[in-house]
């Protein structure tokens, strides 16, 4: 990556079949065989808990070769408060633009512009390799658990972040993935059929 040799803008209407195209190439046999990031974006736009103001493309020369979206969300705490935090992803990155740096820079920005919004705090599932570069650490650490696992358990794809230092100071609890990101396998299956076929393979690695 040079130096600004991308921008960072939202989303507009015009770009969401080639955003969608390029969540599909970034994902596609990385975690599953294919992927269903693309239609989770694809549904995700018209949720209540989307958030527009965070719907980001990252191009160069013209070109969409990222994205990243969020979601407001919160962590259910101990004292029976529900604290509004936000999540995020699908992020990405095309292929052969991975490793040079952009996706941790278009994550920075997009973050400080959440944090500009008032986002307190992120939990997400994640890589800690990727994420920690940018200040995640597992949240079983602070406290915070993830609603699938035994919460004695050290999560280590589960990721918290505060935007407001000391937001979390204090206070325990468990986050649950927003529905949004449960879609169904058969619709995502028929979505993706109006891209280009691409060969689901099995691969190491992946987690289903
Ligand atoms: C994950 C993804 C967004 C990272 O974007 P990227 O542009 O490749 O990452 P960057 O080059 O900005 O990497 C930033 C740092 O994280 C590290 N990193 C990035 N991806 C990593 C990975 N898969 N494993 C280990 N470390 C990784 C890099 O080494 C780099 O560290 P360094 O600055 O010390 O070298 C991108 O690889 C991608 O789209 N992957 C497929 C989709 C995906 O998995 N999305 C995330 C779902 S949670």
């Amino acid at each position: 990556m040079k130096q600004n040799d991308y921008t960072i803008r939202l989303e507009t209407p015009a770009d969401y079949r080639e955003t969608e195209r390029v969540v599909r190439e970034a994902f596609w046999n990385v975690y599953r065989p294919g992927c269903l990031e693309h239609y989770v974006l694809h549904t995700y736009r018209t949720r209540p808990d989307f958030v527009p103001e965070l719907d980001f493309v990252m191009e160069q020369d013209g070109r969409i070769i990222g994205q990243v979206m969020y979601v407001r969300t919160c962590i259910h705490a101990d004292d029976g408060r529900d604290i509004p935090i936000m999540t995020m992803g699908p992020i990405c990155i095309l292929p052969d633009w991975q490793r040079q740096g952009y996706g941790k820079a278009l994550l920075d920005y997009s973050m400080e512009r959440a944090r500009a919004m008032g986002a307190a705090a992120l939990c997400f599932e994640g890589n800690i390799d990727f994420y920690g570069k940018s200040g995640f650490v597992v949240a079983s650490t602070r406290g915070i658990h993830y609603y699938a696992e035994p919460r004695d358990a050290e999560v280590p794809y589960f990721l918290l972040k505060e935007l407001e230092a000391g937001c979390l100071d204090g206070i325990s609890g468990v986050y649950q993935t927003p529905d949004g990101y449960f879609v169904d396998e058969d619709e995502a299956a028929r979505f993706d059929a109006q891209f280009p076929a691409k060969e689901k393979l099995h691969l190491p690695g992946q987690l289903v």
